[in-house]
């Protein structure tokens, strides 16, 4: 059985897209599977933001056949680890929660870079031009530590 790991923010249109494609590029498909989903629900089945494929292509990385989707409660058993992107959806994530399995197993994602400091990724989507440009690299850095951390605990 592959390792699942959710990755989510709020409209899945912009932030956790990128979580998505950056953590796939970092880890063997067959050993390790990666989604996303949104904790609202504007977006379903639509294509990222296209400012999130343009920053992803950039890094080669193909992000273009993702089509959003809404959190769901069943998402708490599906997945084994769920990566939220700013303390918003922690909250919107973790009032699902029935168990505290299930809550244990929502974590910031930026605090795999800023232990316990409960950053926020900033929400690119009505922000500045090079915005998603900062998002991807917050990301790319928290990716690479969770890809090491996966591969050392699953491999
Ligand atoms: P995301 O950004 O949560 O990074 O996908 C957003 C995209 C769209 C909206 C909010 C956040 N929206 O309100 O439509």
């Amino acid at each position: 059985m592959p390792i699942k790991i959710l990755m989510v923010c709020l409209g899945n249109i912009c932030r956790s897209p990128l979580a998505e494609g950056i953590l796939a590029s970092k880890l063997p498909k067959k050993e390790f599977h990666i989604d996303s989903a949104g904790t609202g629900s504007w977006h379903i089945g639509r294509q990222p933001d296209e400012r999130s494929i343009a920053v992803a292509k950039k890094y080669r990385i193909d992000i273009s056949n993702q089509k959003g989707r809404q959190f769901s409660k069943k998402d708490f058993d599906a997945f084994d680890y769920i990566y939220v992107m700013d303390n918003s959806n922690y909250q919107d994530v973790i009032r699902l929660a029935t168990t505290i399995e299930q809550k244990n197993k929502v974590q910031l994602i930026l605090n795999e870079l800023f232990p316990n400091e409960n950053v926020d990724v900033p929400d690119p989507y009505y922000g500045v031009a090079n915005g998603f440009e900062v998002v991807y690299k917050m990301l790319d850095e928290s990716c690479e530590i969770i890809a090491q951390k996966l591969l050392e605990k699953h491999s």
